[in-house]
C-alpha cells in the first residue's frame, strides 16, 4: 500500500505529505521526522501473535506430519505438550490438562456447554470476548439462572460483588481492553461453585491463582506465539466432579464431550485428543515450549510481558496524547497492551473520525514496514493495542515507539491542519 493509500483513510481526506498546504497554502510539515530504525520484528499483533525470536520453519522438520495421531510417536507428541504446559504453568498436580478442538472459543464453550446449568452463574463482561460468553449463557445456553455483571471498555466489573455461590465464567485478561483482573481475592477458596476462566491471553504472561479457579483455557496462538489450531482445556479436581456429577439436559456435540458413561474420559487429557488435531500445529508449540524452556520457563516468559510492560508504560507517563485505556494502573494488561489517545484535538473528532485516524495512523506505520496489526479491537473505543506477551522483545517495543511519535504527528498535521482550513 502507498502512502497515499494510507491517506485516504483519514478523516477528512488530504493530500500526500509533499503537497501538503495549510490554510495559507504554505506547506504543512510533519513535526516529527520519520525514524530511521525499525523493529527487527514489527509484528505486534494480539493473535496470532509473533513468533519468538529466532523461530523459522525448520522448527518444523520433525513434525509427525503424514502419520496416525493415535500411533505412538505423534501420540508422545500430544502428550509432550500437555506434560511440559503443565509443568511450565505450575498447575496443580491433580489438575488434567486436555487439547481440544476449536481454539480457545472450543475450550471455552465446551466448559460452558458441559458445565453450566447445575447452579447459579454470573458471568464478568468487559470486553468484546467476554460479551461472547455471556451471549452463550443468555441466548444460546438460555440459562435460567445467569447474571452478567458489566463493565465499558476501560473498567472491570464490580469483582467483590460477585456472589460466591454462583459459578463464575470470567476472562482472566480482556484482550480487547487491556484490562486484567488485579488478583483473585474475590473467589473464595471454599467456593461451591465452579469458576471458569478464559485465560488465553494470560497463560504464560500473568501469575494466576490456580487455587481459585476451576477451569483454565487458552490457546497456542498467543503468548507462545504458536499456531491457533487448537485450545487447552485445564481442569481442577472440583471441575472434574461437576463433569461427573451433572449431565447437563442439552444435546452435546461430539466434540463437547468429556465424559464416558459418567466418568472422565481420561484419554482426552493423555494425548488422545477427540478428534485429528494439526500435528504441524503441535510441533510448533512444542518448539515454542523448547524456547521458552532455553530462556528460563514460566518466569522468564512472565518478566518478559513485564518488561515489554514497563517499556510502553514509560513512555505512555511521559507522553501527553497518549494513556492507557485501562482506568486502574493495577488492571492494565501487560500483553494485550491497549491505548486511547487523549490530544485535545483528536478528543473533538466523532467517533467515526476518530477510528479513520487510528486506523490511518496504523496504516502510515505499517506501509512503511515499522509496524503492523496495531489498531485497537474493532468494537474498542478508538486507540491502539499493542502485544507485549512473551515472543516480543522489549527492543522492538522500544523501537516501535519512535514510529507511533512520528505517525501521530504526520496523521495530525493532515487531518487539523484541513479541519482549520475548512473552519
Ligand atoms: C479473551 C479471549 N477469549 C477468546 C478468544 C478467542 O480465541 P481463539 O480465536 O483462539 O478461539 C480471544 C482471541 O483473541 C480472546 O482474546
Amino acid at each position: 500500500m502507498t502512502t497515499h493509500d494510507v491517506r485516504s483513510f483519514a478523516a477528512p481526506l488530504r493530500a500526500p505529505t509533499d503537497t501538503l498546504s495549510g490554510a495559507n497554502n504554505a506547506p504543512v510539515a510533519p513535526s516529527t521526522p520519520m525514524p530511521a530504525a525499525k523493529p527487527s520484528d514489527p509484528n505486534f499483533s494480539s493473535g496470532p501473535c509473533t513468533k519468538f525470536p529466532g523461530w523459522s520453519v525448520d522448527h518444523l522438520v520433525n513434525a509427525a506430519i503424514g502419520r496416525s495421531h493415535r500411533a505412538k510417536e505423534p501420540k508422545a507428541k500430544l502428550k509432550a505438550v500437555i506434560d511440559r504446559s503443565k509443568a511450565m504453568l505450575g498447575l496443580p498436580e491433580d489438575w488434567l490438562l486436555g487439547i481440544v478442538p476449536g481454539s480457545d472459543t472450543g475450550a471455552v464453550e465446551m466448559a460452558m456447554w458441559s458445565m453450566l446449568g447445575a447452579r447459579p452463574v454470573t458471568i464478568l463482561e468487559w470486553e468484546s470476548f467476554s460479551k461472547d460468553w455471556a451471549t452463550d449463557a443468555i441466548k444460546q445456553l438460555k440459562l435460567q439462572d445467569a447474571q452478567v455483571k458489566k463493565a465499558g471498555y476501560g473498567d472491570l466489573p464490580d469483582l467483590a460483588s460477585v456472589d460466591p455461590a454462583h459459578d463464575i465464567v470470567f476472562p482472566f485478561n480482556g484482550t480487547t481492553s487491556g484490562v486484567r483482573v488485579p488478583h483473585m481475592d474475590w473467589v473464595s477458596d471454599d467456593r461451591e461453585g465452579i469458576v471458569i476462566c478464559d485465560a488465553t491471553s494470560a497463560a504464560f504472561a500473568m501469575d494466576m491463582d490456580f487455587r481459585k479457579l476451576d477451569v483454565v483455557t487458552w490457546s497456542w496462538q498467543k503468548v507462545l506465539g504458536s499456531e491457533a489450531a487448537h485450545g487447552m482445556l485445564a481442569l481442577s479436581p472440583r471441575a472434574v466432579a461437576r463433569l461427573e456429577g451433572f449431565e447437563p439436559d442439552r444435546a452435546l456435540p461430539k466434540l463437547f464431550r468429556m465424559t464416558k458413561a459418567g466418568k472422565i474420559n481420561a484419554g482426552i487429557f493423555e494425548g488422545a485428543t477427540i478428534n485429528t488435531p494439526s500435528m504441524l500445529a503441535v510441533e510448533d508449540v512444542l518448539a515454542a515450549l523448547d524456547w521458552a524452556d532455553s530462556i528460563g520457563g514460566g518466569a522468564a516468559l512472565i518478566a518478559r510481558a513485564d518488561a515489554n510492560f514497563a517499556a510502553l508504560d514509560t513512555w505512555v507517563q511521559k507522553t501527553a496524547w497518549i494513556d492507557w485505556l485501562a482506568a486502574d494502573p493495577a488492571t492494565r494488561s501487560t500483553t494485550s497492551m491497549c491505548l486511547k489517545i487523549v490530544d485535545p484535538a483528536f478528543r473533538q473528532l466523532q467517533a467515526d473520525e476518530q477510528a479513520a485516524f487510528c486506523k490511518a495512523l496504523v496504516k502510515l506505520v505499517e506501509s512503511e514496514g515499522a509496524g503492523f496489526d496495531f489498531n485497537g479491537y474493532r468494537d474498542a473505543p478508538a486507540g491502539l493495542r499493542i502485544w507485549g506477551g512473551a515472543t516480543v522483545e522489549t527492543s522492538n517495543i522500544q523501537a516501535l515507539i519512535p514510529w507511533l511519535e512520528w505517525a501521530f504527528a504526520t496523521q495530525s498535521s493532515l487531518t487539523f491542519s484541513l479541519k482549520d482550513t475548512a473552519a
